[in-house]
């Protein structure tokens, strides 16, 4: 099987000020980040072409945090996959928990917003994973598979999907999954995709998101299956960089 590039994502979700964003920004251009490994940040909306024209580091990209399934036209409000495409902006992080709870997106747009994406060029960072009731209730892969049904309904080619899984408990909470539990499910994430996708789910790579730290991202450098992380809080701080050479 093919090696899967370490990657480690940055969504800093709705913070930062033009202040906060260049002092992240200016601390990853002076760290000496590791070559192999790929690197995304995703600012607000407002500041991603002002990111991208401020990051110098050749292994650190730029992300989206979300797009729409239409090129343009009368969606006040909306971002265009086309635009971030005009402006040098190469990733989109699609179906966050936050975009499916708080704006009540649903797996069918998600996967129309995926394919549009891919579409228009642009890579994916395509979440899932189970709140904690559907935890307790034990399903939590029905619901991954569920979520990834839907995208591969209508995606056939995943090389430029990058699947993170994020359980809802461990968003924000500082009660990461622990490095056994998300080696298993994402073993079977990658299981579940093979038998849909077939020998492509060996080049996917599968990150882990929900409590990352500085600390914990250790824990999880032997686990096979888990092929980076989607960081949250800690991407907004300097022990983001220890968190992207975690695997030295
Ligand atoms: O997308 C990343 C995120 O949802 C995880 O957030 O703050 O728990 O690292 P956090």
């Amino acid at each position: 099987p093919q090696a899967r590039q370490f990657f480690v994502g940055g969504n800093f979700k709705m913070n930062g000020s033009k202040e906060s964003i260049q002092t992240i920004v200016k601390n990853l251009n002076s760290a000496s980040l590791p070559s192999n490994v790929e690197v995304v940040i995703a600012p607000p909306a407002p500041y991603l072409f002002w990111a991208s024209e401020h990051n110098k580091q050749s292994t650190v990209e730029i992300s989206a945090q979300n797009c729409f399934d239409k090129a343009s036209g009368a969606y006040t409000g909306e971002i265009s996959a086309v635009s971030l495409k005009d402006l040098g902006i190469p990733w989109v992080i699609l179906g966050h928990s936050e975009r499916r709870t708080i704006f009540k997106e649903t797996d069918e747009l998600i996967a129309s917003k995926t394919k549009f994406a891919l579409d228009s060029g642009l890579k994916v960072i395509l979440c899932i994973g189970e709140t904690l009731e559907e935890k307790k209730a034990g399903k939590t892969l029905e619901v991954c598979k569920r979520q990834l049904k839907a995208v591969t309904d209508v995606v056939s080619d995943w090389t430029n999907i990058v699947i993170a899984y994020e359980p809802v408990w461990a968003i924000g909470t500082g009660l990461a999954a622990t490095a056994e539990d998300a080696q298993e499910i994402h073993k079977d994430i990658r299981e579940y995709l093979s038998t849909v996708i077939g020998s492509q789910s060996e080049s996917v790579r599968i990150l882990y998101g929900g409590s990352v730290s500085g600390k914990n991202a250790k824990d999880f450098k032997d686990k096979t299956d888990v092929d980076g992380f989607l960081v949250g809080g800690a991407s907004l701080k300097p022990e983001f960089v220890d968190i992207i050479k975690s695997r030295e």
